[in-house]
C-alpha cells in the first residue's frame, strides 16, 4: 500500500456559465501538502444512459479508475432548489464500490451558503458507505467575491477550508489503512461463515479425503489441540483409522501399543516425545483412543510416528550402560557428552541458539566424539549411528527440509489403504508446501488440509499478543468469535492472494510477534478450511 494520499475534487455544476470551477480552483489551491489532487468536472465527462443504471454498481465509466484510486473527495456543489443538482446525484449513482469506505468533505454554495444541498448529501453519502466530515465549508454568494476571476473569501473561509481538509485527510489516511488491512467485504464474508468450531461440520468438509492434515499455528494451544482431537474423533466415525503424528517413530510405536490396550508406561512414552507434543492433552487424547479401541478391538485406530528420527531420549542411557559393561571410564566420558546433546529432544539446537542456551559446538560433533570413544572400547552399535544421524539432521546443521518433508509424506502414504489423520504444524500440512505438497501431488483431491489458528492468548506459557495488522488472524479476529471457514468455491478472490498467518514455533518471541508469521502463496491453494478461535491457553506439559 502506498502512503501517498489521493484526493479528488468534484465540480458538480454543469451549467454554462457557472461559478463551480472557480470555487474548485480555490479548494485545490488550499490542498494540504503531500496530498495529490485531481479534479473531475462533471461538465467534461459523459456518463452512459441512465437506462443502464443498476443497484450496487453499474457499468464502468470513464472516471471509474480515478474514483477507485481516490482516498477521499471534496464535493464542490451548488444548492439547486434546496437540494443537490441532478448532475451530482446522477454521478454519485453511477458509481458504487468506488465510493465505499472513503471520506468526503462538502463545499456547498448558494445565496446563503447552500447548506441545504450540503446536508442533503449526508444521507446519500452514508448509503454509499462514505463518511462525511463534520466540517462543511459553506460559501454564501461566492460570485460576489471575485478578483480577476478568482474567488477571494472575506470571512475566514480559507481557515475553515484548511480545518475541513485536515479532518478529511485524517479520515482518508485512517480509512485507507483500514481498507487495506481489513477489507470490509472480506471481514463481512468471514463474519457470515459458521460461527463455531463444530468438529462434525469440519469433518463433513474434509471427510471425503483419504488423508486429512490437521495443522495448527501452534502446537502449544489447548483449544487448537482440542479442535484437532475432536475433529479426529469425528473423522474416526467416518472411517479414518490411523493418526499420524510428526514425531519420533519409536514414540509412535509406544503410543500405538498403548492405544491398542497394551501395558505401556504412557507417561514414560510422552516424556520421550518431541517437546511441544509432550502434553497432558496428548495423553488424554491417547487415553480416549485407547477407550475407543477397547470397544472396537477388531477395528482399532492406530497411531504412527512419521517424524525423521527413531532415537529416543532414553536410548542415550541404553548406549552408555552398554559401554559401561566393557569400559567404565569411556562410559563416563560418553555420559558427559550425552548429557549435553540429549537436551535437543526437549528443544532443538536452533531453538537453543535463539534462546542463547546452546553451548556452541554442534551436537553432531559431540555425538561423533561419543561414537569414536565407544569405538575405541570396541563397541559399535546401530543406536550410536542413529544418534549421530539424529544430530546430523538438526535444523541449521544438516537438516534438508525438502528431503525430510518428502520422507515424512512417504511414511504417511505408506499407511494406505488406511485413511489417515495427520497432526502437524499448519505450515507442514498446507497443500502447496512442505509435506502437504507431496501428499497433494500423490493424492490430489484425496488430500485435504485444515489450518487451525487463533488470535491471541497463551502458548507454551508465553503471552501471544493480538495478531499483526493485515495477517489472516487479524481479519478473523475482526470478524468476531469462533469461525469455521470453508475455502471452497464462493470464497472471495482475496483468499486466493498471499496471506501472512501465525507460526508459533520454539523460537517464538512475543516482543517480535510480527516476525513470527509465514506466508502462504494462496490461502485457498494451501487449505480446504481455516478454523479459528479468538483466544487460546497453554497446553500442560507432562511432568
Ligand atoms: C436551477 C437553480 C436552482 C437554484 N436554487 C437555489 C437554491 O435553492 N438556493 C440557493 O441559495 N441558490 C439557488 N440557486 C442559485 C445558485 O446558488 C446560483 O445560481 C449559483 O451560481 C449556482 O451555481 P453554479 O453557477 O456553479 O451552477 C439556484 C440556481 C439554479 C440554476
Amino acid at each position: 500500500m502506498s502512503e501517498q494520499l489521493e484526493l479528488v475534487v468534484i465540480v458538480a455544476s454543469v451549467r454554462e456559465p457557472r461559478i463551480g470551477p472557480v470555487v474548485a480552483d480555490w479548494v485545490v489551491a488550499q490542498r494540504p501538502g503531500g496530498v495529490r489532487t485531481r479534479v473531475i468536472d462533471l461538465a467534461e465527462i459523459a456518463l452512459p444512459p441512465d437506462a443502464e443504471l443498476r443497484p450496487g454498481g453499474s457499468a464502468r465509466t470513464e472516471v471509474s479508475d480515478v474514483l477507485a484510486a481516490a482516498d477521499g473527495f471534496v464535493i464542490v456543489t451548488p444548492e439547486y432548489n434546496h437540494g443537490v443538482p441532478a448532475s451530482l446525484k446522477r454521478f454519485l449513482d453511477w458509481h458504487y464500490t468506488e465510493w465505499m469506505f472513503k471520506p468526503a468533505t462538502v463545499v456547498p454554495y448558494g445565496v446563503r451558503g447552500g447548506l441545504l444541498a450540503g446536508e442533503h448529501l449526508r444521507p446519500v453519502l452514508a448509503e454509499l458507505s462514505m463518511v462525511t466530515t463534520r466540517r462543511m465549508v459553506a460559501l454564501s454568494a461566492p460570485w460576489a467575491y471575485l478578483a480577476e476571476g478568482r474567488y477571494v473569501p472575506q470571512n475566514g473561509e480559507d481557515a475553515a477550508l484548511r480545518e475541513a481538509l485536515r479532518e478529511l485527510t485524517w479520515w482518508a489516511r485512517a480509512l485507507k489503512h483500514a481498507r487495506h488491512r481489513q477489507p470490509f467485504a472480506l471481514v463481512d464474508w468471514v463474519g457470515a461463515q459458521r460461527a463455531d468450531t463444530d468438529p462434525e461440520a469440519l469433518a463433513d468438509l474434509v471427510g471425503h479425503a483419504s488423508v486429512v492434515g490437521l495443522g495448527t499455528g501452534t502446537r502449544s494451544g489447548r483449544e487448537t489441540f482440542a479442535i484437532v482431537e475432536r475433529t479426529t474423533q469425528a473423522l474416526v466415525e467416518r472411517g479414518f483409522r490411523v493418526v499420524a503424528v510428526l514425531d519420533n517413530q519409536k514414540v509412535g510405536e509406544l503410543y500405538d501399543r498403548f492405544v491398542r490396550g497394551e501395558d505401556v508406561d504412557i507417561d514414560g512414552a510422552l516424556r520421550q516425545a518431541w517437546g511441544p507434543w509432550r502434553t497432558e492433552e496428548m495423553r488424554k487424547a491417547l487415553e480416549r483412543l485407547r477407550l475407543r479401541n477397547a470397544e472396537h478391538p477388531e477395528d482399532a485406530v492406530r497411531v504412527v510416528g512419521v517424524g525423521g528420527s527413531s532415537v529416543l531420549p532414553t536410548d542415550y542411557e541404553r548406549v552408555a550402560a552398554m559401554v559401561e559393561e566393557a569400559a567404565p571410564a569411556e562410559a563416563a566420558k560418553i555420559r558427559v557428552l550425552f548429557d549435553v546433546i540429549r537436551t535437543a529432544h526437549d528443544s532443538g539446537e536452533h531453538v537453543q541458539r535463539a534462546k542463547g542456551t546452546h553451548p556452541g559446538t554442534p551436537f553432531v560433533e559431540l555425538a561423533r566424539e561419543a561414537r569414536a570413544i565407544a569405538g575405541q572400547a570396541g563397541i559399535a552399535h546401530e543406536l550410536l549411528d542413529a544418534i549421530v544421524d539424529h544430530h546430523a539432521n538438526a535444523i541449521g546443521v544438516g537438516y534438508d527440509a525438502d528431503r525430510e518433508e518428502r520422507r515424512a509424506a512417504e511414511r504417511v502414504l505408506a499407511l494406505r489403504p488406511a485413511r489417515v489423520v495427520l497432526w502437524e504444524g499448519s505450515a507442514h500440512v498446507a497443500r502447496d508446501a512442505m509435506m502437504g505438497e507431496h501428499l497433494r501431488a500423490e493424492l490430489g483431491e484425496a488430500y485435504a488440509a485444515v489450518h487451525v489458528t487463533f488470535g491471541y492468548g497463551q502458548a507454551a506459557g508465553v503471552d501471544v499478543p493480538p495478531p499483526a495488522p493485515g495477517s489472516l488472524e487479524d481479519v478473523l479476529l475482526a470478524a468476531g468469535g469462533e469461525r469455521t471457514v470453508a475455502l471452497s468455491n464462493g470464497a472471495p478472490a482475496a483468499l486466493d492472494a498471499p496471506w501472512r498467518t501465525r507460526l508459533i514455533s520454539g523460537v517464538y518471541d512475543p516482543a517480535r510477534d510480527g516476525e513470527h508469521y509465514h506466508e502462504v502463496r494462496s490461502l485457498r491453494g494451501a487449505y480446504d478450511a481455516v478454523v479459528f478461535v479468538p483466544e487460546i491457553t497453554s497446553t500442560t506439559m507432562v511432568s
